[in-house]
C-alpha cells in the first residue's frame, strides 16, 4: 500500500494484547505453490502468519498428535555425537529452552517446527480465499481431541467445518454471507465424519443466517 507494506498485521497483534490476549505463538505457512510473478520492488509472496492468541498461560496442546518423521539430516547429526550434545545445553540468552540432542537418538518421529508447508487450495473456486483443509487439521490435531468443540468465526466455504468434522470434533461456524453458508454447508455434509460410530450419519444442526453448527450430542 502507498509503496509499502501495510502493518495491520501487527496493529492487529497489539490491540488483541490490549484486549488481554497473550499472543503466544506465530507459525509460518509456507505456501509450496504460490503463483510465478514480478514486482519491481518486492518478491513473491510465499508465506502467510498464522497468530495464536490464548487468554490463558496454560493451554492444551497435543504436540504427539502433529510429530513428524525425523528426516535425513539425523543419520549425519547423531553419528559422531559431541559431549555438549550428551548433556542438556541451556540456552546462552536465558530463554529457559534448552536441548539434549541425544535424546533423539533411536527414534523415528520428532516434534514439527512452527513453519508449515502447505500447497494453497486450486480446485475450489466457490471462495476466492481458501485455504487447504490440511492447515486446520494440523491446528485442530494440535490442540484438540475428539469431541472437542471447534469454532470458525470467519467460515467462508467451510473449511474448518470439513477438517473438524473428518477428525471428530463439532464445530460451530459463523459466516456473513449467505453464499458461502450454502457452499460451506453444501461441503460439511458432504465430508464423512472421522469416528466410525458417525459414519454415514447426518450431522445434527444445520444451516442458520450466519452461524453453521453440528454437535456429536445431537445425534
Ligand atoms: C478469508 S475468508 C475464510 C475462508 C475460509 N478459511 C475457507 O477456507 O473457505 C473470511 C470469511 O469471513 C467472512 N467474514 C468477514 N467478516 C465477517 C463477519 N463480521 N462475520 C462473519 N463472517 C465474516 C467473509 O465473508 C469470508 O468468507
Amino acid at each position: 500500500m502507498n509503496g509499502e507494506r501495510h502493518t495491520y498485521v501487527i496493529e492487529l497483534i497489539l490491540e488483541m494484547r490490549k484486549h488481554g490476549w497473550l499472543w503466544t505463538e506465530e507459525y509460518c505457512w509456507h505456501k509450496k505453490n504460490c503463483y510465478p510473478g514480478k514486482w519491481p520492488n518486492r518478491f513473491r509472496d510465499a508465506w502467510e502468519r498464522c497468530l495464536h492468541f490464548t487468554k490463558r498461560r496454560r493451554f492444551n496442546m497435543y504436540q504427539e498428535a502433529v510429530m513428524v518423521p525425523m528426516g535425513d539430516w539425523a543419520e549425519a547429526r547423531l553419528k559422531n555425537l559431541s559431549e555438549t550434545d550428551r548433556r542438556r545445553d541451556e540456552s546462552r540468552v536465558n530463554s529457559g529452552f534448552g536441548k539434549n540432542v541425544s535424546n533423539w537418538l533411536g527414534r523415528d518421529k520428532v516434534y514439527p517446527t512452527n513453519v508449515l508447508h502447505m500447497a494453497t487450495e486450486c480446485s475450489n473456486r466457490a471462495h476466492s480465499a481458501v485455504f487447504p483443509v490440511g492447515l486446520p487439521e494440523w491446528f485442530i490435531k494440535l490442540f484438540t481431541v475428539e469431541g472437542d468443540l471447534v469454532l470458525d468465526p470467519f467460515m467462508g466455504s467451510g473449511t474448518t467445518g470439513v477438517a473438524a468434522k473428518g477428525l471428530c470434533r463439532d464445530y460451530v461456524g459463523i459466516e456473513v454471507m449467505p453464499e458461502y453458508v450454502v457452499e460451506a454447508q453444501e461441503r460439511i455434509v458432504a465430508t464423512e465424519p472421522g469416528c466410525p460410530s458417525r459414519f454415514g450419519k447426518e450431522f445434527a444442526g444445520g444451516l442458520y443466517e450466519t452461524i453453521l453448527t453440528s454437535s456429536a450430542h445431537d445425534i
